[in-house]
């Protein structure tokens, strides 16, 4: 696998993009530039970083700031735990630590408010630490170069990938690698419409050679929602008398009561009706990874061929039993029509 660290940086140097916390390495300024682009787009980063600087030069104006204050100036930007850290991190290093940030990203980790991401990129643009970060746009960055089908929401992807991001920065400037896949990520390798022409790792890429380049990223699937399709039998031979029995001690209702269903085909489900039975009503009763669509017939025997446990109790001890809230309901709405 070719690293694609020298063709990154010099591209980075001729196109990267002109941020003010690139212009030093005082780990005070990358630092607060870091918390505030955790969650801000950089065009509103950019201006709450300047006004930051201007009022707090050094990590000790920050310390004695007020906390009202330091809120204040946060206003707008949201995810304010962010700024409680950051004014808490200020304090620490301050008061205990002689102003001085740690030199490196394990132990810039330790500190309220910077975790791994954040510690990799304070600990390589300030200190040259060979520590490469993982973020969304080195993912898609990452996966398209290597055809990389792996969900990037696996942990194994990420710790994988941290391997081979972390061979490839041993090499070459780690602030620079850094700040070069971050922009191609954001400029060129976009999520749509990548504009792959102007690439500088074009030659190389594998999901452009592939053709897959807009399949990249993958993301784990989420679980597919699945539907069901029942039919329940309100069945009273006598009036004032209901069908129940007891579910089986597996699934989802097991050992709860139930009236009388059948499981049925999509198919079967969405035919107008069954004969000798009245159609009380339909509903959709909704659970975490599935839809139960219920349709709700009245009649004088349960049509299904399994009638093992099938009793009559009174409908006024219905309350007596456990149903699942399916079945209630079923009684809640029908039961009353029953006649
Ligand atoms: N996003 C987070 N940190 C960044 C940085 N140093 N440069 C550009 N975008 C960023």
């Amino acid at each position: 696998m070719m690293n694609p660290a020298d063709a990154l940086i010099r591209w980075y140097e001729i196109h990267g993009r002109d941020l003010p916390w690139r212009q030093t390495r005082d780990p005070y300024k990358i630092w607060l530039s870091e918390i505030i682009l955790q969650q801000t787009r950089i065009d509103q980063g950019k201006s709450y970083w300047e006004r930051f600087i201007d009022r707090f030069p050094t990590i000790h104006d920050l310390a004695r700031a007020d906390h009202d204050t330091v809120m204040k100036m946060w206003e707008g930007l949201g995810y304010y735990s962010r700024a409680r850290n950051l004014h808490h991190t200020a304090k620490i290093i301050s008061g205990e630590m002689d102003g001085k940030f740690p030199n490196n990203w394990q132990d810039l980790i330790k500190l309220k408010g910077i975790g791994p991401y954040t510690a990799r990129a304070i600990g390589s643009i300030a200190f040259g630490n060979k520590a490469a970060v993982i973020d969304g746009n080195v993912f898609r960055v990452a996966s398209r170069y290597l055809a990389d089908h792996s969900p990037i929401d696996a942990p194994q992807t990420r710790k994988s990938l941290q391997v081979l991001l972390d061979s490839w920065i041993v090499q070459v400037d780690a602030a620079a690698f850094n700040q070069a896949i971050m922009d191609l990520g954001a400029m060129i390798c976009t999520p749509k419409s990548p504009a792959c022409a102007i690439c500088p790792l074009l030659s190389n890429c594998k999901a452009y050679a592939d053709g897959c380049t807009e399949e990249l990223p993958v993301k784990a699937k989420k679980l597919k929602r699945k539907s069901q399709f029942l039919e329940f039998y309100l069945i009273g031979i006598e009036k004032g008398n209901i069908l129940i029995r007891r579910r089986p001690m597996n699934g989802i209702w097991a050992g709860l009561w139930e009236i009388p269903s059948l499981e049925v085909s999509e198919k079967e489900w969405n035919n107008a009706g069954r004969d000798g039975y009245e159609l009380l009503g339909a509903f959709k009763h909704v659970l975490t990874h599935l839809d139960m669509m219920i349709k709700v017939y009245q009649g004088y025997s349960f049509p299904g061929s399994d009638h093992v446990g099938l009793h009559f109790i009174p409908e006024k001890n219905i309350k007596d039993y456990g149903f699942s809230r399916a079945v209630l309901k079923i009684f809640e709405r029908y039961l009353t029509r029953v006649t």
